[in-house]
């Protein structure tokens, strides 16, 4: 037992600072999740004609208010804590990826079991049946590549046969243990598991450190039982704990690492060279561990399942072919621990500098090894920042409160907070955060939230995406492990800077440096543009689309994606140009306004919905006409399957690698994405009427897909045609059917992003992501209060007068804010700066008059002036018929 700590010694290879080696570019594509779809929302047509539904009330009636232990601006009825309805475990299986363990607010800490089900362990721990196999320090939550990080994992044996250390498991391959069923528990900042070979594990951390507690049964001999008789059987263990830490990662990506115990003090120092999850390049990582709560007996390393006693040091050690596992590391055998309490604890500190600095993190931060103190601090943290947020929860069932508040959690788990770490410069003052995985997906509800509930941190994001574009040259789209992601769509960077400048972030934002850093995306084509940037950006000026047969000569990427790269450089664009105006660029405002159009040459009005119901079936078509579709050089369109990757038609062939036009969607999805110009839109689409016609179809054919962050706008969208109340009836059709309180709680991937669109949703407003403007429906509870930004104790207060738990009055009949009547469907961001009350009044049935005016709609950005010249029908016989039959039924895989 050794609570004294040390430095590495002076000798340790790992003093020497960092240097990066030259890492090779290379692509990998995502792979292809496999997990079942979730397909159908088996909902009737016309749901605006059936405006009941029921919301699964009843569970326990809540009389008390929510509100965090300090006393809230509700005064009076019980406290509650919060954190309570914080359930970390959503979204742990089924494709959610979520990251349930122990992390702070945008940490880089983030401690859990690591289970080795394959595809699923994104984020380390997956709520099933499989194996356990080790604890880690570091995760991304939420995200759909390969497994991030979960580098230099220990595992625990209670003891060994025999009492001989050779004869326990050391590596990977065998090493892996299954859980005692039922017994995973978290909560914020908290983790625990108990495993069958009688080792508990808890876990809590701070910034940079995990501190986790080891417990025993404290029995000399213990028996592990094997389920699998034919191989192994039963066997007795001596009571001698070991502790193992081993270099490898999720990915068992490791070129190269090394590590080292000392023998005295029981530390353990290592480090490694791994690849990023969802990215091209390679990172450093470095630990240092302490133990405390036993004496140490015998300390050594192991390659595999060689463990050698008294070879205290291993360095240079890939996963080559001579460690097939990847599994290389350290150990301590501990004799029992003292004091009867049968608990050892052991202390992770983690950097991307060097072994020294994470000794440091770790003595800085958990000096005290005290448990109880390191977790009460992260709930702390966790209440700080939640309570910003009241919601009166009277009447609303608890699976409704869990739903919102761990929603509200898991937006703040990511990008993760890297100051101080920054392994690629320090040469700069600026914060530095990582894990912007993907801005894709997190540009939509994810930043506008944390920019209503924690402007700092959104304020320090900004800055962090500025300085990447200083030092790299490119914002990014992706980026993880310090290391460029790879590039979905547009570059939506453009739009999280359009919408932090709209709303008025401003504490020491270069908005200059943020200006030439969009202007580069729009303008300077970078050559591996599957990374940063857009591609195709020669056609893109010249024509106003990427061509789907272009000759690029400038740069390289994935080619296809034509048509959902298309919108979103349009209103990237059209980002772009609400930052130069508000900048004073007045003819580059104009220039980039312009640009945000070219959407519209992409619509190919001709175009029909043609689908078979079977495979051998006729094709058949349904009413509506004129979608997004891809075109030649020549100007003439081609025919892409206009259902295609959606859930309906080949959901799965539209990954990384995808050849066709639009990607992880549809055309007929993106055939929506024109939040620059809606009115635009919805003339194409044949009127208001036909538009909300086409919109419903969408939702009720199964085309829509609500696993992935596309899916969130157009479940409002009918804001636009001055029908607010069917988006109401949608948000509460998906949550809690989609989103809910479950392990499965959450359609798809998380991204920190699922969360975001059903706290936005149940709060009663949704951001237009880069403008400002959040379209209004109900919220799910009496009353909402949000913090107002100007200080003092004002707060922006949405509040139903004639609130029903039942969820039957769901549409808005009419409002006030302020005390005055509010006509608008939309507000501004004006509201949760100034503080202010919205109150609404609700009805069964759809309002007569709120909100369906012209006046009442929200902005489009766009006038006839705008498309003087527009030659969108130029080359529609182009269309192949024959081509268009052919596809119209093509089976999926
Ligand atoms: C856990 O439960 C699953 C069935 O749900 C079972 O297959 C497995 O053996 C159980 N594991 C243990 C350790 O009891
Ligand atoms: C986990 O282990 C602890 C300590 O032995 C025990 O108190 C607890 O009941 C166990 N939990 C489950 C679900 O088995
Ligand atoms: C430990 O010993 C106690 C007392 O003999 C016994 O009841 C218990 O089942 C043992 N626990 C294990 C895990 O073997
Ligand atoms: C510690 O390890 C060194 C070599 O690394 C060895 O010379 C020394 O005897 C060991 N001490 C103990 C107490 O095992
Ligand atoms: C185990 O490792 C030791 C020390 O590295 C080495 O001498 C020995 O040959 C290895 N044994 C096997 C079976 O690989
Ligand atoms: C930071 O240092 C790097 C070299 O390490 C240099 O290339 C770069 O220009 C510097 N950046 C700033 C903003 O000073
Ligand atoms: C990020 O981390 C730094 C260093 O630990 C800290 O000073 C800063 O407040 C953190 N920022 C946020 C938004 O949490
Ligand atoms: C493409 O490359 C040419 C030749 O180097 C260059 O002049 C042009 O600016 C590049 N275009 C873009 C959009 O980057
Ligand atoms: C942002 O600041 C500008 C200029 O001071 C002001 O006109 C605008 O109303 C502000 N917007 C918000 C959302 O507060």
């Amino acid at each position: 037992m050794e609570s004294k700590m040390r430095r590495a010694e002076e000798s340790s290879p790992f003093r020497k600072p960092f240097s990066m080696a030259a890492a090779p570019l290379r692509f990998r594509g995502m792979p292809r999740r496999s997990r079942f779809l979730v397909y159908g929302l088996v909902f009737i047509s016309f749901l605006y004609l059936i405006p009941r539904m029921h919301l699964g009330m009843g569970g326990t009636l809540l009389f008390f208010l929510i509100s965090p232990e300090a006393a809230g601006p509700y005064g009076g009825g019980h406290k509650v804590d919060i954190l309570r309805y914080v359930d970390p475990l959503i979204g742990t299986t089924n494709g959610g990826h979520v990251f349930p363990g122990a992390s702070l607010p945008y940490g880089m800490a983030k401690a859990v079991a690591d289970t080795n089900s394959h595809a699923e362990n994104a984020a380390g721990f997956v709520s099933d049946n499989s194996e356990i196999l080790g604890f880690s320090h570091m995760h991304d939550s939420g995200t759909g590549g390969q497994p991030s990080m979960g580098n230099f994992p220990l595992f625990v044996h209670a003891g060994c046969p025999e009492d001989d250390h050779k004869q326990c498991v050391y590596s990977l391959m065998d090493r892996p243990i299954a859980r005692v069923n039922g017994s995973a528990f978290a909560a914020p900042g908290y983790f625990s598991l108990n495993l069958t070979n009688h080792v508990r594990a808890e876990m809590t951390v701070t910034e940079h450190t995990a501190l986790y507690r080891f417990s025993f049964p404290g029995n000399d001999t213990l028996t592990l039982k094997s389920d699998d008789p034919l191989r192994k059987k039963d066997v007795d263990i001596t009571y001698s704990p070991i502790i193992l830490v081993d270099l490898v990662d999720l990915m068992n990506s490791r070129s190269t690492g090394g590590i080292q115990v000392y023998n005295h003090s029981g530390r353990i120092v290592g480090e490694g060279q791994y690849q990023p999850s969802f990215g091209a390049g390679r990172y450093n990582a470095f630990f240092c561990a302490d133990f405390k709560g036993a004496a140490i007996r015998k300390t050594g390393t192991f390659i595999s399942n060689n463990a050698t006693e008294g070879v205290n040091f291993l360095d240079g050690v890939g996963n080559g072919f001579y460690i097939p596992s990847g599994s290389a590391g350290a150990w301590i055998q501990f004799e029992k621990p003292v004091e009867n309490n049968h608990e050892i604890m052991a202390r992770v500190g983690v950097s991307f500098i060097s072994v020294d600095q994470a000794c440091d993190n770790a003595e800085r931060e958990i000096a005290d090894y005290n448990f109880e103190r390191v977790e009460s601090q992260a709930r702390k943290e966790w209440r700080k920042k939640l309570e910003v947020v009241e919601v009166d929860g009277t009447g609303v069932s608890e699976d409704m409160l869990t739903t919102f508040w761990s929603g509200l959690y898991r937006t703040l788990l990511s990008p993760q907070n890297y100051t101080g770490e920054n392994q690629l410069w320090n040469n700069s003052t600026e914060p530095y955060f990582d894990s912007f995985y993907c801005i894709w997906d997190s540009f939509r509800a994810q930043h506008p939230l944390l920019t209503i509930i924690d402007p700092p941190a959104q304020t320090d994001m900004i800055r962090a995406l500025i300085d990447i574009y200083r030092h790299e040259g490119k914002l990014p789209d992706c980026r993880m492990s310090f290391s460029k992601g790879y590039t979905q769509g547009g570059s939506n960077a453009d739009i999280v800077l359009a919408d932090a400048f709209v709303k008025n972030l401003t504490d020491n934002i270069d908005w200059d440096t943020a200006y030439k850093a969009v202007l580069s995306d729009a303008e300077e084509e970078p050559q591996m543009w599957g990374v940063e940037g857009r591609g195709n950006l020669e056609s893109w000026h010249k024509l106003g689309y990427i061509p789907w047969d272009d000759i690029d000569t400038n740069g390289t990427g994935p080619m296809s994606r034509s048509i959902s790269r298309g919108v979103e450089y349009a209103y990237d664009d059209f980002a772009i140009s609400l930052l130069a105006s508000g900048l004073g660029h007045d003819a580059d405002a104009k220039k980039y306004h312009q640009r945000g159009s070219n959407w519209r040459n992409y619509w190919n009005p001709e175009q029909a919905d043609l689908y078979r119901e079977d495979p051998d079936g006729p094709v058949l078509k349904t009413k509506f006409k004129g979608f997004m579709q891809p075109r030649k050089l020549d100007g003439s369109f081609r025919y892409e399957n206009t259902r295609a990757c959606s859930p309906v038609h080949n959901m799965h062939i539209c990954y990384y690698d995808t050849h066709l036009s639009s990607y992880e969607g549809s055309p007929w999805l993106y055939s929506f994405f024109v939040p620059q110009d809606m009115d635009s839109l919805i003339t194409l689409m044949g009127g208001p009427d036909a538009f909300v016609e086409r919109l419903n179809y969408f939702h009720t054919s199964g085309i829509s897909y609500m696993g992935n962050e596309q899916g969130f706008l157009p479940v409002f969208q009918f804001h636009y045609a001055g029908r607010p109340a069917i988006s109401s009836y949608w948000a509460r059709s998906y949550i809690p059917s989609l989103f809910n309180s479950s392990v499965n709680g959450i359609p798809g991937n998380d991204d920190c992003a699922m969360g975001a669109f059903s706290a936005f949703a149940m709060m009663g407003f949704f951001p237009v992501a880069g403008q400002d403007v959040y379209l209004l429906t109900p919220p799910f509870f009496r009353e909402v209060k949000i913090k107002a930004k100007s200080g003092g104790n004002k707060w922006a207060v949405i509040r139903v007068k004639n609130f029903d738990p039942e969820g039957r009055r769901i549409y808005i009949q009419s409002a006030t804010l302020n005390g005055r009547r509010y006509t608008r469907n939309w507000i501004t961001h004006e509201f949760f700066i100034k503080g202010g009350i919205l109150e609404f009044v609700v009805g069964e049935e759809e309002g007569k008059e709120w909100g369906r005016g012209e006046e009442g709609r929200p902005p489009s950005w766009y006038g006839d002036e705008d498309f003087g010249d527009w030659d969108g029908n130029k080359g529609v016989e182009g269309v192949d018929a024959e081509e268009e039959e052919r596809q119209a039924g093509r089976r999926g895989r």
